[in-house]
């Protein structure tokens, strides 16, 4: 946790010395390139514009990537959206904030859950096999780590020698209040899945 307050601390601070250049540096680091990609032309027209509005002011400091590719429930993306407008140097309206969360909201339950039903439809996998993929889906790997793989900020190898499979599963879709770790919508059968492969780390 200290690990990750500090890597957040840094990025911060690298991203507060980037903007300190000015709007030029700025509008560069916001370009620096995504390696996702998502074909918004089959959503509703209303929520193409909160796209479209997402892409423009949340690419002002970083990238669109932690957000294509991180979970949340709808609650955790309101709750995700308003920290970022309540940032320094921010320049969301409270409408372009109701706009972008409506938009994460709607990627969610559509193209991640789509993108989970598939991994699931692979029945003849082991529920560990699923779960491993599951992490990858649900963005775990942008703040954790598994033998290296992913943010060393926080590693979860051994963790079943700190928690039961309970305990992970209220952890994973009901984090205590004030935790870093995000809210987020996980359905039970892909929650057992999840606790299956993370119970196998050593
Ligand atoms: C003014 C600069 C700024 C803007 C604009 C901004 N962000 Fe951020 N964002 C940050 C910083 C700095 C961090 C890392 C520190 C933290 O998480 O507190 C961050 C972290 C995040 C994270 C967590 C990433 C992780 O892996 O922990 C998400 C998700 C995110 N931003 C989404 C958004 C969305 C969605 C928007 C548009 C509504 C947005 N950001 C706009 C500065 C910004
Ligand atoms: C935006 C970053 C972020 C994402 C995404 C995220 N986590 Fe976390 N997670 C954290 C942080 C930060 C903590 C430490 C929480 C604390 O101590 O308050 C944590 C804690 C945990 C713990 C407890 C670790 C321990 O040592 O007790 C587990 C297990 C865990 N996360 C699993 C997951 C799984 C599984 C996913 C994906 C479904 C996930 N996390 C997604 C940030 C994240």
């Amino acid at each position: 946790m200290r690990q990750i307050v500090l890597w957040r601390a840094a990025f911060a601070a690298s991203l507060t010395a980037l903007l300190a250049f000015g709007a030029s540096a700025a509008a560069q680091f916001g370009s620096h390139p995504d390696e996702m990609k998502i074909d918004v032309s089959a959503y509703p027209a209303e929520v193409q514009s909160g796209y479209r509005v997402f892409a423009n002011k949340c690419s002002e400091c970083h990238g669109l990537d932690s957000s294509l590719k991180q979970s949340r429930s709808t609650k955790g993306w309101i709750d995700e959206v308003h920290r970022m407008q309540a940032m320094a140097s921010a320049h969301i309206n409270d409408r372009e904030a109701d706009a972008i969360a409506k938009f994460l909201a709607y990627d969610e339950s559509h193209r991640k859950a789509a993108s989970r039903a598939a991994i699931s439809a692979h029945s003849d996998n082991s529920s560990e096999a699923i779960g491993k993929q599951m992490f990858e889906s649900y963005g775990c790997s942008s703040c954790h780590s598994v033998a290296g793989q992913g943010n060393t900020a926080s590693a979860l190898d051994g963790i079943r020698n700190k928690r039961t499979a309970e305990e992970l599963k209220k952890l994973i879709v009901s984090p205590p209040s004030g935790s870093a770790m995000p809210a987020m919508d996980v359905p039970a059968k892909d929650l057992d899945n999840l606790v299956a492969y993370l119970l196998t780390l050593k």
